[in-house]
């Protein structure tokens, strides 16, 4: 049995005290013998803040993104090794914001990985297709490109640390959710894709989340399909009462 996994992205939100807010809140209201994992993904600047409230709670913390090398001049990039070093081990790469708007490529995502893999810290691997594609009924050439680019250089241990997150760019803070049937449908596909290069064990020990304009009053029909182990939630991440509701959906 996989275990259900419900992630926070907060993206650009919350300043420090508004995070401690929404911190505080989560601790009352996520219930500590969840037997869900619970990840939240404050901004860098408040991911130190974020270890030290939760350190004792049931609630990790993941870094929204990272550079790939270990260091250097790169002006305004965050190493594996700073995150680590505040104790975070969990890390989002791919994210379709970070693809579109800057500028990231699979190759580039790939070394992201690999120096994640490295550091022997935890990915949570987001892809997806654009309206585009799945109009042109092409979403899972897309998706299968997107898994072959950005994670088939792993050796099969390496699927210990990697979560799968299924995001359908159209999905995402628009509203419009993907339907239950056709987020199975593509979870199926990707845990054939990932059976196919690595075997059945890993295939069935990874975790695929789905994300895109997840509510409390869709998860529990989500979460409930075959191939889909929780979600990465964004806009309803922000609010406690809605992201401990959609924990509580994630049985
Ligand atoms: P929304 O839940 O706001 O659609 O965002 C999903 C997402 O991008 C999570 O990473």
């Amino acid at each position: 049995m996989r275990t259900k996994i419900v992630a926070g992205n907060w993206k650009m939100h919350k300043n420090a005290e508004e995070t401690e807010d929404l911190i505080n809140q989560l601790i009352e209201l996520v219930p500590s013998e969840s037997t869900t994992r619970i990840i939240v993904a404050p901004t860098f600047t408040n991911l130190a803040s974020a270890v030290d409230h939760l350190e004792f709670i049931n609630i990790d913390v993941a870094a929204q993104n990272m550079h790939q090398a270990e260091g250097g001049a790169y002006t305004g990039e965050i190493s594996a090794s700073m995150l680590q070093s505040i104790g975070v081990n969990t890390v989002i790469l791919g994210h379709s914001e970070r693809r579109a708007m800057f500028h990231e490529t699979d190759s580039i995502i790939a070394d992201k990985v690999s120096t994640a893999m490295k550091h022997e810290m935890e990915v949570i691997f987001c892809f997806g297709e654009e309206l585009k594609d799945r109009q042109d009924h092409n979403y899972k050439n897309i998706v299968e490109h997107q898994l072959r680019d950005g994670l088939f250089h792993l050796e099969a241990s390496d699927f210990a640390r990697i979560i799968l997150a299924y995001e359908p760019v159209w999905a995402i803070g628009t509203g419009e959710t993907a339907s239950p049937e056709q987020v199975q449908e593509m979870h199926a596909f990707i845990r054939e894709v990932i059976r196919q290069k690595y075997g059945r064990d890993v295939a069935e020990n990874l975790a695929i989340l789905y994300g895109g304009s997840v509510k409390p009053d869709n998860a529990e029909e989500l979460f409930g399909k075959e191939d889909v182990d929780g979600g990465l939630i964004g806009g309803a991440a922000l609010d406690a009462k809605s992201f401990a509701a959609i924990v509580a959906a994630a049985k």
